[in-house]
This record gives C-alpha cells, structure tokens and sequence, in this order.
C-alpha cells in the first residue's frame, strides 16, 4: 500500500520540486550581458515546455529500463582518479542516476526559446533527457538544431527514439565528441553548447578547449555538476573568473553559465 502511494504521489512530488525557483549564483557580473539582462533577481524560475509532462512521461519509461552499463571510458577514468565520488562503484547507471532534472530541463527549453540558437552542441546526451528538453525549446523557437555526442552505443540507442518523440530537431552521434565534432559539424559555429560527460578537470577543460575556436561571439557555455567534486568545484572557479568569459553564474551550484563576448 504505501508503495502504491509512494508511485502515485510521484508524478504530483516531481512537479511541485520542477517549480521551485533555482538559485542564481553570480560569480562575474557584467551590466551588459545576457545573462545580466535575463538573471535579475538571485532566484530563477524556468517555465515549463509545452511537452514537459510528455517529456517526464518517457523518462519514466527510460527508468524503468533499469541499469544500464556505463560506457568504458568511465573505467579508465575511474582507475586514474580514486578520490572520484564514483570511483570504484559498479559500472552501471540507471536513467535517473545520469539525467539532469526538471527544473534545470526547463531552464534548458527556456535557453533554446529565447535565444533561439542555430546550433546547440551537448556532450554527454545518456538517455536523452536533457536533448529532450533542448528540443521542445527549439520546437517553441520554430527553428535550431542540436547535435547530441554519446559513445554508449545502447543508452544513444534509446536516447535518439526518446528524443525523436519530442522533436526532429536532433543528430545524436554514437561517438565521443573529440572523436565527431568536426565531421559532423564542418565549420558551423555553435551558439550553445553544454558539457555534461566525465566530470573531471581534466576531460572538461579539454573539451572546452576543443568547442572554444567554434563558439559564435556571445555563445553561452553550461557546465554540469560543478559541485560533483573538489577538482570540478575548482575547476568551475577559475573557469567562471576566466576573462575569456564577460560573464558567469551558476545555477542552484549544480550547473555553470559561462558567456563569451
Ligand atoms: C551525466 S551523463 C549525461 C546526462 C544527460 N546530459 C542528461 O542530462 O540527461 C554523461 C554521459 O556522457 C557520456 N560521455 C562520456 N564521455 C563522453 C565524450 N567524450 N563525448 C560524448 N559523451 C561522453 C557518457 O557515456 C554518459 O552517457
């Protein structure tokens, strides 16, 4: 009975925690920029895509897939750094265990609707979560495309068949992004992009390295889990007090905005 209760409650938990206003953490602020102009106050409150219900429908039906193998790469990262939150755990994940919530999902949809992005890059897609909600955003734009990197074969399998219930507005690449950004991309500029792979100084700077000589001036760059560890935390520090950024916040400490001139 309680289990009953606890399954029919969810639905109602899960979307009173979607609206709860998310902590807006500057770290430089510039007058003149986006994010000055579109972050006021010191909490945000993302609204909600039209397909934000259909969308946590599907990741329900993801979760209940259950775990999943982690892609190999993790392994070698996981021997190379022992102090990892993760280090030495099973080398499997559920879709919940890996996906962004909903409340940063609307943020995610309200970035791609109103700034109206031609290219977004996401690395790291897993089980098409958040490429769901960066779609709807681009379905409410009318126009943009995102090209979403992910090696594991099986979770970019269901991914692409999650986010294709949303939208056309996809390429999700089975391979890692330093492996396919400029075959697939050629010399397009990329007006978004998010990092969500292995979250480790090293990996993150590298990628951010690879995508910084094909931002469009004035691209937004998201990082996630910048609290994960004491090396992403630091990371995110001297990144968010980088000059070759005009601006910088984070949002409810879990995910980092960086914004390019
Ligand atoms: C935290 S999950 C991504 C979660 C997803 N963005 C969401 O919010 O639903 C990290 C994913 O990054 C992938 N990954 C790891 N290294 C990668 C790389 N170099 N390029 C692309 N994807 C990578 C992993 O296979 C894993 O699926």
């Amino acid at each position: 009975m309680a289990g009953f209760l606890r399954r029919l409650l969810r639905p109602i938990r899960r979307e009173l925690a979607a609206r709860a206003p998310l902590s807006v953490g500057w770290v430089r602020r510039d007058d003149a920029s986006w994010l000055a102009a579109h972050f006021q106050g010191t909490t945000f409150r993302p609204p909600a895509p039209p397909q934000s219900a259909l969308i946590e429908r599907i990741a329900a039906e993801t979760e209940a897939l259950g775990q999943q193998a982690l892609w190999e790469g993790y392994a070698e990262a996981y021997l190379r750094d022992a102090a990892l939150p993760w280090a030495g755990k099973a080398m499997t994940r559920s879709s919940e265990q890996v996906r962004s919530q909903p409340r940063m999902g609307r943020v995610f949809a309200w970035l791609a609707a109103t700034r109206r992005p031609r290219v977004i890059v996401e690395v790291g897609t897993a089980f098409g979560i958040s490429g769901m909600y960066w779609v709807a955003g681009l379905e409410q734009a009318g126009a943009g495309e995102v090209v979403t990197f992910d090696p594991n074969e099986t979770w970019h399998a269901i991914a692409k068949g999650n986010i294709a219930r949303i939208s056309p507005r996809a390429t999700a690449v089975p391979r890692t992004m330093e492996d396919a950004i400029s075959e697939t991309l050629g010399g397009r500029p990329v007006d978004l992009c998010f990092i969500d792979a292995i979250h480790t100084s090293e990996f993150v700077r590298a990628q951010l390295d690879l995508i910084l000589p094909r931002l469009a001036p004035g691209a937004l760059v998201l990082l996630d889990d910048i609290t994960f560890s004491d090396d992403m935390a630091a990371c995110w520090r001297a990144l968010a007090e980088d000059k070759r950024f005009r601006a910088s916040l984070a949002l409810d400490d879990r995910v980092g905005l960086l914004e390019l001139p």
